[in-house]
């Protein structure tokens, strides 16, 4: 009994922190799309909830109440109790689902649907990876696109299209706060539009189980002012920067010899691997390994030579053929590139 109300404690605690924290709340929209979500859950919430009440009320009302023998009842097939079944058990759920069944139709009406997708013109393209998020900002010509990784930049108040694919299994777009889940299906683009009316950082994740690192497949939107959006779309456009001091170059070095160079780009430089993210900006971003980690100079060291054991079966080995202090230049150069 006492484990029991340890659990229904630990239950509610948890149901009283999701609520509580923004960061992943449905209920705290930010965007357009969000909030229709958000009415559609607290009237389904209030619904039930008040459903739930009066069936429990009716429900201590049979067990408390004075009881009569047998005889005193009559039975349900000479017309006791048929209406109870009736109106409770037929029409109070039918009407109920019918109306949650209509604002559905509704809620889903308000999203924009995008007929032929081929006609589409989206401004990010977000491609999951097992376990991480490829995001190309597609604004301009060709030349002027950019690469990056597990972020999403966008300006505040401006909807913004994104195209979802896969390259390799099925995995699911979601940012609570800005929209409900979007699948991203190998072959299959999917878009959708997000906005978001408050600048801020909003905390995202993979929703489709895509294998053993799914839980740490995280991602965050980024909001703006468009001014300021503007302007780190232009910072990320340039190439990397150089390395200034001898441990820069020692680390940039490190990086074009050792394996890192296979797998990564660093615009700018030889390195021009495209299986992992994109490194050009690394400093800028706020987390490493999609998010598991924050990117500072003690977890970059460690996701280098240790990434197995931090996120074990990602596609980052643990780097091990370096010699003397050359990983700690590697961290250097790596942190040198806003
Ligand atoms: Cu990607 Cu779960």
């Amino acid at each position: 009994m006492r484990s029991f109300h340890t659990t229904c404690l630990a239950i509610l605690f948890a149901l009283g922190a999701g609520l509580a924290s923004a960061q992943q709340n449905t209920l705290e929209p930010v965007g357009p799309a969000a909030r229709h979500i958000a009415s559609l859950s607290w009237f389904v919430y209030i619904t039930f909830g008040v459903v739930a009440i009066i069936m429990w009320a009716l429900i201590l009302w049979v067990a408390i109440r004075r009881r009569g023998t047998l005889a005193e009842h009559e039975p349900i097939d000479a017309g006791g109790g048929q209406e109870w079944i009736l109106t409770g058990g037929f029409l109070i759920p039918f009407v109920i689902l019918a109306v949650i069944f209509i604002l559905g139709l509704n809620t889903l009406a308000a999203f924009p649907v995008h007929d032929n997708i081929s006609h589409a013109m989206p401004q990010v393209r977000v491609t999951g990876h097992q376990w991480w998020w490829e995001v190309d900002y597609l604004a301009g010509p060709v030349d002027q696109h950019v690469k990056s990784a597990n972020e999403i930049h966008v300006p505040v108040g401006v909807p913004v299209d994104v195209e979802l694919m896969a390259a390799d299994v099925i995995h699911s777009f979601w940012v609570p706060q800005l929209h409900g889940k979007e699948d991203l299906i190998p072959g299959q683009p999917n878009l959708i539009r997000i906005q978001a009316d408050q600048p801020g950082i909003y905390h995202g994740q993979c929703a489709e189980f895509c294998g053993e690192q799914h839980a740490n497949m995280k991602l965050l939107v980024i909001a703006q002012p468009p001014a300021e959006y503007q302007s780190w779309l232009a910072g990320q456009r340039n190439e990397a920067s150089e390395p200034v001091n001898g441990q820069e170059r020692a680390g940039q070095e490190a990086f074009m010899t050792k394996p890192c160079a296979l797998c990564h780009t660093i615009r700018g430089t030889a390195a021009q691997g495209s299986v992992g993210p994109d490194l050009t900006h690394l400093a800028s971003r706020r987390g490493i390994a999609a998010n598991m980690l924050i990117n500072n100079e003690a977890n970059l060291e460690a996701w280098v030579t240790h990434a197995q054991a931090l996120k074990p079966g990602c596609r980052m080995p643990n780097v091990t053929q370096f010699n003397g202090n050359e990983a700690r230049m590697l961290v250097h150069y790596l942190q040198s590139l806003q």
